[in-house]
């Protein structure tokens, strides 16, 4: 199988990880934060360990400021929950997951008012605009730092600091960045990501980051191992926003692929990437009948080439490059459907291959050169 669905969750996971989970799941996983014995003690140590890894991964100076979650989707709605209410505004862009729309979408039912600003065909988006979009009562900007859809690099640094000038919170969906391009967690006041992506832990992980002095509301309410007497949730970082036992053994495991990307460098990352995804671009956008969108320049995207066949619906595409090729893709609309609208990709969705660490030059042909006698055949 060759696999280019990295951006789904990326396969395979390095072996350091899988030893790490075992290690834990069979030698000491007790409940961290929870209880005083050893096994106990020892799995908040070497959770607290991956905490400590990311801060230094992402620049962060104090690893408290550095909340598990689940997946990227939680930390989004933690973020985005947690510091608007009645009569706030908040801006975002048409290149957004559902991860970021759906929760802006379900406050408006609770007083919170939006704006999406449209995107180019491309993916990219145009600054004046989102400047344009600023109202006295705008409280939040969100952005994604690159489509799920296209790969397309989205501006957030010069957001943020637009934000910063006219006082406004700004968070960036990371979930295709970490792991696949520089990130500096300093430039934003907010950072929500995945493990499983690009940091190849495992699945069931991500984290947000809060910037020292944001104030977020818990959107969820539990156990957090401190304060038991009182029945007001704690507000103290991480543990008041970690509710509820957490994946220790998928946090540890997290550690242990960091700690593998760290020895690689992002420096060397970005580049093999980058490179597979000019091959395989630049092979597609020459052949006839089949259509690549998001930017021709792949210095302005990530990992990420989207397309469609003439004459081919596009699930039919990716069940004939699985069936009879062995490539694993992703059709359809990719929880992005406002992206697909943006690209012109709305009534038809597209084909995404999205490559990783793994992936090599030779899968690239092999896969063009399916796609390839795909679009004849057709
Ligand atoms: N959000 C993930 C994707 O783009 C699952 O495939």
């Amino acid at each position: 199988m060759i696999y280019l669905d990295n951006g789904a969750t990326s396969f395979p996971k390095p072996k350091e990880m899988i030893e790490a989970m075992d290690a834990c799941m069979l030698s000491y996983c007790g409940n961290p934060g929870r209880s005083g014995h050893d096994l106990s003690r020892r799995t908040g140590e070497e959770v607290y360990k991956t905490r400590k890894r990311l801060a230094g991964f992402f620049h962060i100076s104090d690893p408290e400021q550095v909340i598990f979650t689940s997946n990227t989707t939680q930390a989004l709605n933690m973020a985005i929950k947690g510091v608007l209410g009645r009569g706030d505004h908040v801006i975002t862009t048409s290149m957004e997951h559902n991860s970021v729309l759906r929760p802006i979408r379900a406050l408006a039912e609770q007083g919170v008012t939006y704006t999406i600003v449209p995107c180019e065909r491309d993916g990219s988006l145009t600054l004046s605009r989102m400047e344009q979009a600023i109202r006295t009562n705008t409280k939040l900007m969100v952005c994604t730092q690159a489509s799920n859809v296209t790969g397309t690099i989205l501006p957030v640094k010069e957001l943020s600091r637009l934000c910063r000038k006219n006082h406004i919170l700004f968070l960036t969906d990371g979930a295709q960045g970490a792991g696949h391009l520089p990130m500096d967690a300093r430039d934003f006041d907010m950072l929500a990501a995945p493990g499983h992506k690009g940091l190849l832990g495992p699945l069931g992980t991500g984290f947000l980051y809060v910037r020292k002095g944001v104030d977020i509301k818990p959107i969820m309410e539990g156990g957090t191992g401190t304060a038991s007497k009182d029945i007001v949730q704690p507000r103290e970082l991480p543990e008041g926003y970690e509710a509820g036992t957490i994946n220790a053994p998928g946090i540890i495991g997290l550690g242990a692929s960091l700690s593998f990307v760290e020895k690689i460098g992002m420096e060397a990352i970005c580049g093999h990437q980058r490179e597979l995804t000019q091959m395989l671009d630049c092979s597609l956008r020459n052949m006839k009948h089949v259509t690549v969108y998001g930017p021709c320049d792949c210095r302005k995207k990530v990992g990420i080439v989207t397309f469609n066949i003439e004459g081919y619906d596009c699930e039919e595409t990716a069940s004939l490059l699985n069936d009879e090729f062995g490539i694993a893709v992703r059709g359809g609309f990719h929880c992005a459907g406002l992206a697909h609208k943006t690209i012109g990709t709305w009534d038809t969705g597209a084909v995404r291959m999205s490559v990783g660490i793994y992936n090599t030059k030779r899968q690239m042909e092999i896969a063009a050169d399916a796609i390839n006698k795909l679009a004849k055949r057709r």
